[in-house]
């Protein structure tokens, strides 16, 4: 979802059959990042994600493609998932939430970026969303995102997608006595999902609107806060709530700049 002003990696195009085609590199680069990321996704993320990886059932040995996991999802939220170039600007992006569409970058990162990567690849996309996307708190969710940013001007879109990253892209949720990781960018990424779990300077904070809507956040570091939901119903009760006046209040009282890491953050 995010904005790039230049990225490295080029989108792959759909063949005339709506096929994808990868190379026997490309495939292993999945081969070997499922390979190293089932164990920890098993290990720590949140209960509903690793139910969600196994009623999708990737494959394990290569790129999978957008149609079939459309298929599955299809049976269960109703959802799609679409290849887009890499650069999405967000009006695209929450129209294609709006209609249940989830836009997916269709490259793989290469060998270097292979712990992690700033721009969202397939990887990221199918391993790190498509468990989401089993979930209906999830998808309800995002489909009202999305049609509340259609119903507003533009400029709430920055405040809105800080909603996204800190619910459904980083997001971490409270799971008995424990916090564990619910977002998809803590999943795809060996690197990051480790930093949340393990690192002791990073900052958990409960999950509260105005506080979100007033912390920027950067797409090229390992994120220095994480907001924490009580539970998925919660995100209900987010999208319930007047989101436009809080944005305003927000907008009020300014960016939080308390936090090193944020001071760089734009
Ligand atoms: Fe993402």
């Amino acid at each position: 979802m995010e904005r790039y002003t230049s990225t490295q990696y080029q989108a792959k195009k759909p063949n005339a059959n709506g096929i994808i085609e990868y190379s026997e590199g490309e495939n292993n680069v999945w081969r070997d990042l499922y390979q190293a990321q089932i164990g920890l996704v098993n290990r720590h993320m949140a209960k509903k994600f690793v139910e969600g990886l196994a009623i999708i059932d990737l494959p394990k040995q290569r790129i999978p493609q957008c149609g079939e996991v459309s298929e599955r999802l299809q049976k269960i939220t109703g959802w799609q998932v679409v290849p887009v170039p890499a650069l999405i600007a967000y009006d695209r992006f929450f129209s294609m939430l709006a209609n249940k569409q989830f836009p997916a970058a269709s490259f793989i990162r290469t060998q270097e970026d292979f712990w992690y990567v700033k721009e969202p690849d397939i990887f990221h996309e199918i391993f790190g969303h498509g468990p989401l996307l089993t979930l209906p708190q999830i998808t309800q969710f995002s489909q009202k995102l999305g049609e509340l940013a259609l119903s507003v001007d533009s400029s709430f879109h920055v405040w809105l997608a800080r909603i996204y990253w800190f619910t459904v892209e980083f997001g971490m949720i409270r799971q008995g006595d424990d916090i564990v990781p619910l977002g998809s960018g803590l999943a795809s990424s060996p690197s990051e999902l480790l930093h949340a779990v393990e690192s002791k300077d990073v900052l958990l904070r409960p999950f509260e609107l105005i506080e979100v809507l007033r912390t920027p956040y950067r797409i090229d570091i390992k994120q220095p806060i994480y907001y924490v939901l009580e539970d998925l119903d919660q995100l209900q009760s987010i999208t319930d709530s007047d989101i436009i006046s809080a944005i305003k209040y927000a907008q009020s009282l300014g960016l939080k700049t308390a936090h090193p890491e944020l001071k760089k953050a734009s």
